[in-house]
């Protein structure tokens, strides 16, 4: 049967469904234990990012059924010049160079859009770094993902008071006014990233690009709440933790961010937002059974404190990269 790869001009609910299909192949595969992504994830996925300059996505289908796809970001913001690949094959046909046709369909895109690295992203120790390897690409960073039974673990224990001098704060949706300068300047706390070797930077926090997220994260229907460590003296914000649900996915939420200010570190705030964050998901959201999150491997504090908290290492993602010039040296005209 031949691979017919096209690039899609607009998505439609038929390729979301197919997709979602493929996803929930790869992840009974690759990941036997975690959740599929929800079809609005998955829509997600194949919807352009807004902060972003241009965004393809092919489909590879044999005799109309959907083999494989890939996706490409050419990133705006702070990483304009990093165009950013996926290339996502269904389990039951790797191996027959489809991965890398669906790679070499964007190579035009790329060379086209002048960008001088590629990145991209996998699980370590599966199929896709391998093949990332093959490809050429590197390992710049790599994040160990953990994942929380909410009604086991030992966070419990560690729940308790804030420390003297600080106090918690709550929100949904939206930062409050009154805090979001300082909630601002504080969420740079989370951008010190050791043993990091990517290209790619945070896009600089700005309240404004705050509330841009906020509105069209509200405009999806998911639902952000957040915690905020505050200095009592001064109301400034000294930490803060945020966790993300989805509208279909009633059982999981995704802790985005933990962070405390350097000089308010070693205090016990982390320990403090994150069990009150637990507390307030049981006692509000009691059909939430588990959280997932994200940390920097070399981030060991991180990594200990979710693992007393009860969070269990489920798998390591790796950031993947190379330069253009290198690729297009891989597949010339
Ligand atoms: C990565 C992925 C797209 C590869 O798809 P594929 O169609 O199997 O890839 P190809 O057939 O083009 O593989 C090309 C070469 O990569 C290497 N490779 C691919 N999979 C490999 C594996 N599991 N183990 C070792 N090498 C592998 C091999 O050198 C292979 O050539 P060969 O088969 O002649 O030995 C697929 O495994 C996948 O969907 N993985 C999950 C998503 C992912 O991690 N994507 C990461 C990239 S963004």
């Amino acid at each position: 049967m031949p691979l017919d790869i096209r690039a899609l001009d607009t998505v439609s609910p038929a390729d979301i469904a197919d997709y979602h299909g493929l996803m929930g192949e790869l992840y009974a595969v690759e990941f036997p234990d975690i959740d599929p992504p929800t079809v609005e994830a998955v829509e997600t996925m194949l919807r352009p990012n807004p902060a972003d300059v241009g965004t393809r996505v092919w489909l590879g289908r044999e005799g109309g059924r959907l083999v494989g796809g890939a996706r490409l970001d050419l990133l705006g913001q702070e990483n304009v010049g990093l165009a950013r690949i996926g290339v996502r094959v269904r389990p039951v046909d790797r191996r027959r160079g489809l991965g890398t046709a669906l790679l070499q369909s964007a190579i035009p895109a790329i060379r086209d859009s002048g960008y001088d690295r590629l990145i991209g992203g996998a699980w370590g120790g599966g199929p896709g770094s391998r093949w990332a390897a093959a490809q050429g690409f590197r390992t710049t960073a790599s994040f160990v993902m953990q994942r929380l039974e909410i009604a086991g673990g030992g966070w419990r224990a560690l729940a308790g008071p804030m420390p003297d001098g600080f106090e918690l704060r709550r929100w949904v949706g939206r930062v409050p006014d009154d805090m979001v300068e300082s909630y601002v300047d504080g969420l740079i706390a989370f951008e010190d990233r050791p043993g990091d070797q990517a290209s790619w930077r945070f896009p600089s926090r700005t309240v404004e690009r705050l509330r841009d997220e906020e509105e069209r994260l509200l405009g999806r229907g998911v639902e952000q709440r957040g915690l905020v460590a505050m200095e009592s003296a001064t109301g400034a914000v000294a930490g803060m933790t945020v966790v993300e649900l989805t509208p279909d996915d009633q059982e999981r939420a995704f802790q985005k961010v933990t962070a405390v200010l350097p000089r308010h570190r070693g205090l016990g705030l982390g320990v403090r937002m994150k069990t009150a964050m637990l507390a307030w998901i049981e006692d509000d959201r009691p059909g939430v059974r588990r959280i997932q999150t994200g940390t920097a491997t070399a981030n060991v504090h991180m990594i200990r404190i979710n693992h007393a908290l009860g969070f269990a290492d489920a798998f390591v993602s790796l950031a993947l990269e190379q330069s253009v010039a290198e690729l297009l040296q891989r597949f010339p005209d």
